[in-house]
């Protein structure tokens, strides 16, 4: 099950970067303190984080019991106390740090605002009650689909003020995919921009809005809409409202709702192994501490930081790393709304330079596309306010580690290669950077608190260090997810049921090393990772047999040098099977209808046409086949069990 690629970079990767000297004086975790987290949560798992969220949150009512386990897994975290995210967030900063800044913006344009505390409280309390004003109550859930901008953050913030479930939908994403996860949620109001500003274009998310909505989502009521571009839309004066003209007339304050430590925070959709993406939803307590701790953990961070996490608001990774981790800290966050690259390849490392950042996090793709374009842009700019630096989302491969530490970091930096996912909610695999020593590949240790194992295909749990198999979680951890939104069975089956409901079973498989390391190898499951966007196979393909001119597709990935997997697709067509620029016409027209289906993000990079698709007897695709073909690679698997061997040859293009 493992990537062949992934695994040779395991085996033979041996560097070790021991964390600097200066850096171990000034951390907030140095190897002692972590290994004292460590031994308090070996010795009382659930102890441990009941002592955090005692500390960390800002309780309105205290919770009794830490853990209840009674409907295991569908696990509950500080059951009975009571809170709200954006109180924790804001108003417990108003006091020591109301003056401080909190946001820091720069639109793609170069426009820049920055927020304090007591401004971005405010903000968020004229948001809330202007939600209010629509008659968004607890529990009702709001679908935001907005540009990387302040006012995303104070949406969600808003939500949480009066415990509305917000559910972000990426701005990439197509009306159909809006559509979709509107209607799943059942959301209520709609909120979104007439546009954002992304690689020199608009990004017309008030266009796809009206798609969306004039297909269906009959539970919409009202369309909040940010002018952020100024361009003209439409708009439909009875259900659509501007934002400027309901939030500024609101009273900039606004009581939080106290609810439940298990109150959904949010709802979050990502792609799993069918066509259908899965609404992972999240806890307010559990999720806020997990989130808040690692930031503490993980970017060490304090309060003179400036933290600066690439990652959009549509992701996990804007959720736990923009919004909330950080702020609940009381941390000076910087937002950027557009693509690194505008109006050059230096806009990224100008950023960092201009706005003073300390702590830069970002994904492998994003690395990787920033080395190909030179040294010289990053060494154009004074980057030495940075101290730490951190990726996420895929494996990082060695070279870009390395370019990463060098360049950017100047051989002094450490880095973090956190692992987790949508559904871990924080980050559950890193170095602790006061800490552990790191080798360029590998995302290390589970934090405190966690409990990580390696399993094989019955379950057992391999206890050698060395060993290599399923990455599972043992133990339940504040942060998981607690359910899949509407079909808690579809969660059972999906994290639990494997091996029996004992553990979580993450998807990736992973080897651990005889240091105890981990190299995450990559998903077992058929989901691709492109540009650290999660994609179902399954989706892609339901994408492109809507297409009137498809009968069959199957979609695999390809390993790609930036995106480090792109999509390839094979397709059968109805009728005959296209050649020459009859062929490439269809290629494009279908690869514009996978981004109208979906988003951008999913066109496949390859379509190649066929007359069949590899088939065993019993009617399975063979996709460890599709792949080898996929990647250009001489096949030497037995396909003597084909139900047509000669489709082959043509698969790979030679018939
Ligand atoms: O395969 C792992 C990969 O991304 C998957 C989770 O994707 P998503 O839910 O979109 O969350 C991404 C941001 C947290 C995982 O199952 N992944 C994530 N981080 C890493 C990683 N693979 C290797 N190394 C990482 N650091």
């Amino acid at each position: 099950m493992a990537d062949n690629k992934n695994l040779q970079s395991v085996l033979t990767e041996k560097r070790l970067f021991a964390p600097q000297p200066e850096f171990v004086a000034r951390a907030r975790l140095d190897p002692e303190r972590l290994q004292a987290l460590h031994a308090a949560a070996a010795r009382d798992h659930v102890g441990f984080w009941a002592d955090l969220g005692r500390k960390e949150l800002s309780w309105h009512t205290p919770f009794g019991k830490a853990l209840d386990d009674s409907k295991a897994p569908n696990y509950q975290w500080f059951g009975d106390g009571k809170l709200n995210a954006s109180a924790n967030c804001l108003d417990r900063h108003l006091g020591a740090k109301g003056d401080k800044i909190a946001i820091r913006f720069e639109g793609e344009p170069g426009d820049r605002k920055n927020y304090t505390y007591k401004e971005l409280h405010a903000e968020v309390c004229r948001v809330a009650n202007a939600l209010k004003s629509f008659g968004v109550k607890k529990g009702d859930r709001v679908v935001i689909y907005m540009p990387m901008v302040p006012e995303a953050v104070m949406a969600m913030q808003a939500c949480a003020r009066i415990g509305a479930i917000h559910s972000i939908v990426f701005g990439g994403f197509s009306s159909s995919s809006l559509k979709d996860r509107i209607e799943d949620a059942g959301a209520k109001v709609l909120i979104t921009a007439d546009g954002g500003h992304r690689a020199g274009h608009i990004v017309e998310l008030k266009k796809a809005a009206d798609e969306a909505l004039s297909q269906g989502c009959k539970t919409i009521e009202k369309v909040l809409v940010l002018k952020r571009t100024r361009h003209e839309v439409a708009f439909d004066v009875k259900r659509d409202v501007w934002w400027h003209d309901v939030v500024g007339q609101q009273k900039p304050s606004c009581d939080p709702e106290w609810v439940d430590a298990e109150h959904p925070l949010f709802l979050l959709y990502t792609s799993g192994s069918t066509g259908k993406p899965k609404g992972i939803q999240h806890s307010t307590g559990g999720y806020l501490l997990g989130a808040m701790t690692s930031c503490q953990w993980v970017f060490d961070l304090r309060d003179d930081d400036v933290f600066w996490c690439t990652a959009d608001v549509g992701w996990i990774t804007g959720h736990s790393y923009v919004c909330y981790g950080p702020l609940a800290n009381g941390a000076t966050i910087l937002m950027y709304e557009g693509a690194p690259t505008v109006p050059d390849a230096g806009r990224f490392w100008k950023i960092a330079q201009d706005h003073a950042v300390t702590i830069f996090y970002t994904a492998p793709t994003a690395i990787r596309a920033l080395m190909k374009l030179g040294d010289d842009w990053p060494k154009k700019y004074d980057l030495s306010k940075l101290r730490l630096l951190g990726s996420v989302g895929e494996p990082i491969n060695p070279e870009a580690w390395m370019w990463y530490h060098t360049v950017i970091g100047k051989e002094r930096l450490p880095i973090v290669d956190t692992w987790w996912q949508t559904e871990t909610g924080s980050i559950m695999i890193s170095p602790i950077p006061g800490a552990v020593p790191t080798k360029p590949g590998s995302c290390t240790k589970p934090l405190p608190g966690i409990a990580v194992e390696v399993v094989d295909e019955a379950g057992e749990i391999l206890r050698d260090k060395d060993a290599g198999g399923y990455l599972v979680v043992t133990k339940p951890w504040p942060s998981m997810l607690r359910t899949i939104w509407g079909d808690n069975e579809r969660y059972l089956k999906t994290y639990w049921s494997q091996f029996h409901n004992k553990y979580y079973v993450a998807g990736d498989s992973t080897h651990r090393d005889e240091d105890g390391y981990y190299w995450i190898l990559g998903r077992i499951d058929d989901v691709l990772n492109v540009s650290g966007h999660r994609l179902g196979t399954m989706e892609i393909e339901s994408a492109l047999v809507s297409h009137p001119k498809v009968a069959e597709a199957a979609v695999v990935g390809r390993p790609h040098e930036v995106k480090g997997e792109s999509v390839f697709a094979f397709v059968i067509c109805r009728g005959e099977r296209p050649h020459g620029a009859e062929a490439e016409k269809l290629a494009k027209e279908l690869r514009e209808h996978v981004g109208r289906e979906i988003g951008a993000l999913a066109k496949p990079d390859d379509i190649r046409f066929a007359d069949n698709l590899p088939k065993t007897r019993s009617g399975k695709i063979m996709r460890r086949l599709l792949r080898s073909i996929a990647k250009g690679e001489e096949i030497t698997q037995d396909v003597s069990t084909l139900e047509n061997p000669a489709i082959v040859a043509q698969l790979a293009g030679k018939a």
